[in-house]
């Protein structure tokens, strides 16, 4: 009978995969131990420690989780909307024309999700936001950006991308015609202290993201960041689309080129119209307190000094600064010429694009000039400190190749750091409320 009970659960039943001896081995081990009371106490305490051990075992990895989901944004298991919630949601997603796409954008607190959902309600498409508010950086930050969105009735939801029922009331309610996915987790460094949180953002979300567009009927077109990091230690400049992205530097750029061979899964299975645009360092008004020209503005006003890495033999680092309102452009022109999805009901009906271009400005300028550009606007000279870059995701240098873009979007940079930079510092001074102080400085 103990032979029997414990075949049926631990062996593969089907014929040719199952060593008869193995079982009639611990048959007759079996029937060893039952043969005494002694035998028959030892065996007892045996499967005791075996169970405390395991429940041990699972209380640890249970904790482990706990811990882990903690730390990025608990999801919601249950959406339930109600009359209010939906109109605010209708009412932001209305196109001014009937031609207007209604796009739902992730990440819409976020600095390009704030800055592409304002354009695209400027030229009356309806836009519906959804961001979860995380305090990777300062929320206070995000909130102020959604006071913006909200002047222009653009709604956005306070939720994660993960919540599946959230997503499934969404598509059900709206037809979005397309879907502008730029919720992440962003930045390299953090990854060491919380990697869980890029894979909860930036691959399991994405999976979410894409089921429910795979089930929605029509299914929308997809535009998303995907990064330059992708290309990680390539040294072949400057960085074409055809370039080798299979040695990223940090799990960041991992999870992103994770995301460009997922996108291509989808698109294969299920027809999804689907384009990855990889932002060179996105600078610009409202952007992100974690990136350097940020938290460079920050310390210079307060007289701290900053860190200036350098790499290999001394090498100052550079990067390919591209301004937002650039990226706008090429977000928007994506959309624009994205192309249908080709499937219902979850099935593939013909072939949909795939698309990945560099949206990069294809002058990169080191840091030290960039650090330059911005003492001479914010009129204080920086406390510098030269040091070796850690090796904690960072990459020497990115350098655009965007004729691909060129062709195919039309996109065009125009602006360089210089006025970039002048435009970033005018804005963080007002938005910090410092301009009365520095004119009396200046004057
Ligand atoms: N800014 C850049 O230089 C740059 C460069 C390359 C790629 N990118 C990519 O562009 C996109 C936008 O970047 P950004 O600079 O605006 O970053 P951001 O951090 O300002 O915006 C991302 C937003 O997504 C939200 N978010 C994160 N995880 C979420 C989740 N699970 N559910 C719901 N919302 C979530 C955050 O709260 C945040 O508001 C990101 O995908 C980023 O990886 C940015």
């Amino acid at each position: 009978m103990f032979t029997t009970h414990f075949d049926s659960y631990n062996f593969p039943s089907t014929p040719g995969k199952v060593k008869m001896e193995r079982s009639n081995y611990f048959g007759r081990v079996a029937s060893r131990w039952h043969s005494t009371a002694s035998a028959r106490l030892l065996s007892c305490s045996a499967i005791l420690l075996a169970l405390t051990l395991f429940v041990l075992f699972r209380m640890s990895l249970y904790n482990g989780a706990d811990q882990y989901l903690t730390r990025v944004t608990p999801i919601p298991q249950a959406f339930k909307p109600d009359h209010v919630w939906e109109t605010r949601v209708r009412q932001s997603c209305l196109p001014k024309k009937s031609e207007g796409l209604i796009v739902l954008v992730t990440g819409a607190a976020g600095f390009v999700g704030t800055h592409v959902s304002l354009a695209l309600k400027k030229r009356g498409d309806g836009v519906l936001g959804i961001d979860n508010f995380n305090s990777y950086y300062e929320v206070s930050l995000k909130r102020a950006r959604q006071e913006l969105l909200e002047k222009q009735e653009i709604f956005i939801i306070e939720d994660d991308i993960n919540n599946k029922e959230l997503l499934k009331v969404l598509f059900d309610l709206i037809q979005f015609t397309h879907l502008m996915h730029l919720a992440a987790q962003a930045g390299v460094r953090y990854a060491m202290q919380n990697p869980g949180s890029y894979v909860h953002s930036n691959i399991a979300g994405f999976v979410t993201l894409l089921e429910a567009c795979k089930d929605a009927n029509p299914q929308p077109a997809i535009v998303w960041a995907s990064s330059s990091s992708v290309y990680g230690l390539n040294s072949k400049v400057p960085f074409s689309e055809s370039d080798r992205t299979d040695q990223p530097a940090s799990l960041y750029a991992a999870t992103k080129k994770a995301g460009e061979e997922i996108a291509h899964t989808y698109n294969h299975i299920y027809g999804l119209s689907i384009t990855g645009l990889r932002f060179f360092t996105v600078y610009g008004p409202w952007g992100r307190p974690d990136m350097a020209y940020f938290s460079f503005t920050r310390d210079i006003l307060k007289g701290k000094p900053i860190s200036i890495f350098q790499g290999a033999n001394k090498q100052d680092l550079a990067r390919d600064f591209t301004y937002i309102d650039d990226v706008v452009k090429g977000c928007m022109a994506s959309l624009d010429t994205a192309g249908k999805s080709t499937g219902s009901g979850g099935k593939k009906k013909g072939p949909a694009p795939l698309r990945i271009f560099n949206l990069g400005n294809t002058s990169p300028v080191t840091v030290p000039n960039l650090v330059s550009i911005l003492e001479k606007y914010l009129k204080v000279k920086a406390k510098k400190n030269t040091i070796k870059m850690p090796r904690n995701g960072d990459v020497p240098f990115t350098h655009a190749n965007v004729s691909l873009a060129h062709a195919q979007l039309g996109y065009n940079p125009t602006t360089n750091l210089d006025v970039g930079l002048k435009r970033f510092v005018k804005w963080y001074l007002s938005y910090h409320g410092l301009e009365p102080s520095l004119k009396s400085q200046r004057s």
